[in-house]
């Protein structure tokens, strides 16, 4: 946590205001997205707001801006770190998010669309503004319009290249003006990788959600583990630098959801949003992956629980985390977590298995009347994901094979770099 530097938020939220997160959800007017080109959409920063009313001794120094960009196609937790690293460069953090045309141009057709990609960056905890529609490369416009209308400081990018089809150097511009930082990749895990991990399961899986477990069995899942180990070591570093390091306030309201959360997606930012608006602190229970597999089918999860715990973790909206949370609830956790209403959203993945019937797992809290089933905000669900990267079998399998190459090339040259 010490090497975190002065601006990292945890480190403010552990030791300096602890009691004020309860009360972020108030400026938490986001996700309500403008198009307009380059219109930076303020989110709600819990850094900002704890220094305002604790004005630090340094107060008169100006806040350093820092600015990344990036398609953000299917968020996972590598994005979620790199911005984490990028905002402890600076005080305030603005992401660009690529346009639609911009990724179909330099890599090939974006999974979500612009207002998914929105909604995901907005809802992790490090960002404080968004810009719709940036530029992949960065051009001397659009570098003058970050400089001198947006006040940003510092273009920050990962250390694995980013070249443009030309093969120039994206962020050459930026480096020539002493204005670039740069952060570690974060290992074990790319958008790419996911791609191929769904993939690897059977057009015909998906595109049915048809769960044929023999299927699965015997096909799709040896596949998928022969050609898409993931890479990821979770580490207990890793949780608590990730984690808002809070426990709930006397007289809190708790408020516990459920759920794979694999894929996560814009509909699982927005109902966590709504959960945690009604109560104080939001307990976020992350199904393991044995549940996940027994209830939706073998090829079930696509993220490992580690995977789908620290993108849930990452979103602004979460407190805590029960990281292998049990399908059904018990009175026990009720108790032990002090569970004040049981939340389930509306718009969920198929639960269960043709020819499977299942007690309710929501029994114990609908018999003690704490139970609130909550109208999902959008239609979406992690199958609907996965059938869209399905339906574009064909070009993904291209954009996918010249990006393993180059994967294997770094995984192959790759040497020790310390982690910050
Ligand atoms: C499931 O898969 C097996 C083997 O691939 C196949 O023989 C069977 O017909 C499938 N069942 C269904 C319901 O699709
Ligand atoms: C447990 O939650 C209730 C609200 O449901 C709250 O009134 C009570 O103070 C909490 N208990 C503790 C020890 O915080």
């Amino acid at each position: 946590m010490e090497n975190e530097g002065l601006n990292g938020w945890i480190r403010d939220g552990l030791y300096y205001h602890p009691h004020l997160f309860g009360g972020v959800i108030l400026t938490a007017a986001l996700v309500g997205l403008s198009t307009s080109y380059f219109g930076g959409i303020k989110v709600p920063s819990l850094h900002y707001f704890g220094s305002e009313i604790f004005p630090k001794r340094r107060h008169a120094r100006r806040r350093v801006r820092v600015y990344m960009d990036g398609c953000f196609d299917l968020m996972h937790y590598g994005h979620a770190n790199a911005l984490r690293q990028a905002k402890a460069l600076g005080d305030e953090l603005v992401v660009g998010v690529v346009s639609n045309e911009e990724i179909v141009a330099n890599k090939g057709p974006p999974v979500l669309s612009m207002e998914e990609r929105m909604a995901l960056v907005s809802g992790l905890k490090w960002v404080d503004e968004v810009i719709p529609n940036a530029p992949y490369a960065i051009t001397e416009d659009f570098m003058k319009l970050l400089f001198c209308e947006y006040k940003i400081d510092y273009i920050i990018h990962g250390d694995d290249p980013c070249l443009l089809p030309d093969g120039s150097d994206a962020y050459a511009l930026a480096k020539k003006a002493g204005r670039y930082k740069q952060i570690k990749r974060t290992e074990g895990v790319s958008s790419t990788d996911i791609v191929g991990r769904i993939l690897s399961y059977s057009k015909d899986t998906l595109e049915n959600g048809n769960t044929n477990d023999s299927c699965i069995n015997n096909v799709c899942q040896s596949q998928a583990e022969s050609t898409h180990i993931s890479q990821f070591l979770p580490t207990s570093r890793r949780i608590v630098q990730f984690s808002n390091g809070k426990s709930p306030a006397p007289n809190s309201r708790i408020v516990y959801i459920d759920g794979a959360f694999d894929l996560f997606h814009a509909g699982h930012v927005e109902i966590l949003k709504k959960a945690r608006e009604l109560g104080d602190f939001l307990l976020v229970g992350i199904y393991s992956d044995q549940t996940v597999s027994e209830h939706r089918g073998r090829g079930h999860p696509i993220m490992h629980l580690h995977e789908r715990s620290l993108s849930v973790l990452a979103c602004r909206y979460v407190d805590e985390i029960i990281i292998g949370a049990p399908w059904a609830i018990t009175k026990d956790m009720i108790t032990t977590f002090n569970i004040t209403l049981v939340v389930h959203g509306t718009i969920a993945e198929r639960a269960s298995r043709p020819g499977r019937s299942e007690a309710d797992p929501y029994a114990v809290p609908k018999s003690m009347g704490i139970f609130q089933l909550l109208k999902s905000p959008k239609d979406m669900t992690t199958s609907i994901i996965a059938q869209r990267i399905a339906a574009n079998h064909e070009a993904y399998i291209k954009r996918n094979a010249k990006k393993t190459e180059s994967e294997k090339k770094y995984y192959a040259e790759k040497k020790y770099v310390v982690d910050e």
